[in-house]
């Protein structure tokens, strides 16, 4: 099929992406409440630079010049996330009006703009009432979370088509839970087991909490993937390489949702640390999603070891460039994960929910010449088109990100954005890789005198 067929069959959306935390900025405006983020931020030692998200791309007041230049930029999409502790100050209980009116006004803009949202409910700032509670420990969180869909997709379901309920639940529980570096800073493999089960249960009470309001909305979550390979052939690295894709990537989320067990090559190792009884909830959580979003960076090669409990060390494979992150670029891992999560559980649609690059970037004469992530996006979008070609369904692909951000731990050392911001005076600068997506999304096909070559597909 002609690459203009794969892009332009049915509705394909092209979009960028964002998270409250990181960009919105004045984390207590308004009624606002506290949330982890804000708080682990404000302790010393935890980012870089000791920055926070206080003022980050003051998005919550430059919104209107936002999605003005997601208009001119030709985007038809923008996923972005609602801070919690906005809506509901204590996580439960009273409705902050103020809160919930923000988002109110960014869809009526988007809708005016052409462009559609697509709302996460939880990108990693669970409000500080209910951390004090327990948070993603206390079984409770699964009713507090769908209490919270009941309130958003009352006010917002009648615009809001498309709704992720969690965002790379694998991070809360790996980085927020078991290795701390990320909030709440917990280093506990109890708190990660729980947290990785009540997320599924909160997914759940989300889910059908948006169903119940609106049968029609397409409801799903966002994943973490990373593309993993054997470092060679032989048994034992084939089961560490299925161990790592288990823990670090679809597996682990939605082979509960899809296949109502743990993944197989995983499971023996986490039941020690899920709750007591967790079996007996995995019926209920056998709800496939109506799709699914996949998050994709990077690909990595694992040998078998001992020395951990997870049973897989990342070794060197063939060479690839890196990006600021030190993330190895590897188009070829996107095309192995949406083959693999389409061969896995056939859900009737896949997003690419996130997709970019962290480079060093600098405004010289009033442009910003990032000729890398332009690559870096080009090899991935033809890696997307070809897999769409191949009968995965992909619905659309959302460039992470729309501006420079805070990346958590690391501050603002990491520019992500397809549009520059300048963090003294909030100056933003489309990047060339925006114009470039820009003219990609406007025409819904990769420009003509830019086509995208296939990155070459491994095994
Ligand atoms: C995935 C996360 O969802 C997002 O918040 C983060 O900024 C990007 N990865 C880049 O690290």
């Amino acid at each position: 099929m002609p690459e203009q067929d794969v892009a332009t069959n049915g509705r394909f959306y092209w979009g960028s992406a964002t998270a409250a935390y990181q960009v919105e900025g004045s984390p207590l405006a308004d009624g606002a409440g506290s949330c982890v983020w804000h708080e682990f931020s404000h302790t010393p030692g935890t980012t870089y630079h000791a920055q926070t998200g206080d003022i980050a791309a003051d998005h919550y007041h430059k919104w209107p010049e936002d999605v003005e230049l997601m208009k001119n930029m030709g985007l038809n999409s923008y996923r972005f996330s609602l801070r919690w502790a906005r809506i509901l100050p204590d996580g439960t209980g009273v409705v902050n009006p103020r809160g919930l009116s923000f988002y109110d006004r960014l869809v009526d803009s988007l809708l005016a703009c052409g462009i559609e949202p697509f709302v996460t409910l939880f990108h990693w700032d669970m409000p500080s009432a209910l951390f004090r509670m327990g948070g993603w420990s206390n079984p409770d969180v699964a009713d507090w979370f769908g209490d919270y869909a009941a309130v958003v997709v009352g006010a917002l379901g009648d615009r809001v088509r498309y709704w992720m309920t969690l965002n790379e639940p694998y991070v809360v529980s790996a980085e927020g839970h078991l290795v701390g570096n990320h909030a709440p800073g917990m280093r506990n493999i109890y708190q990660m087991g729980h947290s990785v089960h009540h997320q599924l249960r909160a997914h759940i009470a989300g889910y059908r909490a948006i169903k119940a309001a609106r049968p029609g909305a397409r409801v799903g979550l966002a994943v973490h993937n990373a593309a993993v390979w054997p470092g060679t052939g032989s048994g034992p690295d084939i089961a560490a390489a299925e161990r790592a894709e288990g823990w670090h990537n679809f597996p682990m989320f939605l082979d509960p949702l899809v296949h109502g067990r743990y993944p197989p090559a995983l499971e023996p190792r986490l039941r020690p640390f899920l709750p007591v009884g967790y079996e007996n909830d995995m019926p209920a959580l056998q709800v496939p999603p109506d799709f699914v979003g996949i998050n994709y960076y990077h690909g990595y090669y694992v040998r078998d070891t001992s020395d951990n409990w997870l049973g897989f060390v990342e070794v060197d494979g063939p060479e690839a460039p890196r990006t600021k992150m030190n993330w190895a670029v590897r188009p070829e891992g996107l095309h192995r994960v949406l083959t693999q999560v389409h061969e896995r559980y056939h859900l009737p649609a896949v997003f690419i929910t996130e997709n970019g690059a962290s480079y060093e970037d600098r405004v010289v004469g009033g442009a910003v010449h990032d000729a890398d992530r332009t690559a870096y996006l080009k090899s991935h979008i033809a890696a997307v088109l070809q897999a769409k070609r191949e009968g995965v369904p992909v619905e659309g692909y959302f460039v992470w990100a729309l501006l420079d951000n805070f990346e958590w731990a690391h501050g603002y050392s990491q520019r992500f954005g397809i549009v520059y911001v300048d963090f003294e005076t909030q100056e933003r600068t489309v990047k060339d890789s925006g114009r470039w997506y820009g003219e990609l999304a406007r025409a819904g096909v990769p420009p003509q005198d830019q086509e995208l070559s296939a990155p070459s597909i491994g095994s």
